[in-house]
């Protein structure tokens, strides 16, 4: 067990209305930090007011970007109890996140306590209004304050919580999205399969030539052949074709998404087939065209399911079911947020309470 000292805000603040929240922009009132060297392992675990942290300049991580995140929700459910979903999962994606940047692994039960601790001095910060939970966000980056590349011998671990609506400022009404046929994300044998910042940085051009043409995001392709559907920034993709729901393999180059393996075990368990397979633009596109392509949706933590009503590959437009919300978009939608607002029953142990003593 990790000795966690807590010092409480002197000056606390209020959840802002459920209309206010949007996505990742106001904090609780404190964090959790914990430091690491090479000397000492991880040491002087604390829960401390929220606010700025002190860093050299010459902090590794500035420079030469070892950093690691995760992203997970605690839902109030309607008797007032607060509740994860599989926060293990994401602590082993740290751990393989870390191991690939040579940061310091932080032991898995560790990492979930300091989860929980957190999550439960601020648990007044769970917002209880329909579609609201509070984002766990914890990360790792390397400290060691020289400009050399000397491997990383110095680390912190923190979590920050933000009480959040919808990620999409249009809520669960479907997304556009563009193919990138330029710039691409990760390659196998890169950091693809990680949640590193630098993944996301090499995402911003991208990113932001689409969202100048009126699009929500990009959907990556391969970065050797780009050819294969990869990715979306913020989540995996599925695509409904003749009644079969195909979704890209996990062949290294992307996230392996949360959302998206407690999808396929919900589908499989209703009956429905699944391939995880490479799918190439082509194929879809092709399927888009045929009328093959009955549902598009992205899978996320932040995303939940988006359903996706729009594909645009090398200037020319898809329409996806009528930009409307497919039935087995929407049914995982219920089923999963049913799940982790502790609606319905867990038949598979996904859920973990806050137990607030
Ligand atoms: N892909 C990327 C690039 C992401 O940032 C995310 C969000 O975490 C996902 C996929 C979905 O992963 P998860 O379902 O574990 O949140
Ligand atoms: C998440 O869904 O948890 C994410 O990390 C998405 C984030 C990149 C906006």
């Amino acid at each position: 067990m990790l000795q966690i000292s807590v010092t409480k805000t002197t000056h606390p603040g209020s959840l802002p209305p459920a209309d206010k929240l949007g996505f990742g922009s106001v904090f609780s009132d404190h964090m959790f930090l914990m430091d690491y060297s090479d000397a000492k392992g991880w040491h002087d675990a604390r829960i401390v007011p929220f606010g700025p942290l002190s860093l050299s300049p010459a902090a590794n991580v500035f420079h030469y970007a070892a950093e690691v995140f995760e992203g997970l929700k605690a839902y109030r459910c309607a008797d007032g109890s607060v509740q994860l979903f599989r926060p293990r999962e994401n602590m082993k994606r740290l751990n393989a996140s870390a191991q690939r940047m040579g940061l310091p692994s932080v032991p898995e039960e560790d990492a979930l306590q300091a989860v929980m601790t957190v999550v439960d001095v601020d648990r007044n910060w769970v917002p209880a209004a329909p579609g609201t939970s509070l984002y766990v966000r914890p990360f790792l980056f390397a400290t060691d304050p020289t400009l050399s590349l000397h491997g990383v011998h110095e680390a912190v671990f923190a979590v920050i919580l933000s009480p959040s609506g919808s990620y999409y400022a249009h809520g669960m009404n479907p997304v556009r999205i563009m193919l990138e046929t330029d710039d691409v994300r990760a390659v196998r044998g890169g950091t693809g399969y990680t949640k590193c910042g630098g993944n996301y940085a090499a995402s911003n051009r991208a990113d932001a030539h689409a969202a100048a043409k009126g699009f929500d995001q990009v959907l990556w392709l391969d970065g050797v052949e780009r050819k294969y559907i990869e990715e979306v920034g913020a989540m995996n993709v599925m695509f409904k074709i003749n009644g079969t729901v195909v979704t890209p393999a996990l062949t290294g180059s992307i996230l392996p998404g949360i959302t998206r393996r407690s999808c396929i075990e919900m589908l499989r368990a209703w009956g429905v087939p699944v391939e995880e397979r490479l799918l190439s633009a082509e194929e879809l596109i092709q399927a888009a065209r045929s009328g093959a392509l009955e549902e598009a949706f992205g899978t996320g933590t932040a995303a939940v399911i988006s359903p996706i009503g729009e594909l645009s590959f090398k200037g020319q437009s898809y329409t996806v079911n009528d930009r409307a919300i497919g039935p087995t978009a929407q049914k995982l939608y219920d089923e999963l947020t049913g799940l982790q607002w502790g609606r319905r029953p867990d038949p598979f142990g996904w859920v973990c309470k806050v137990d607030g003593n």
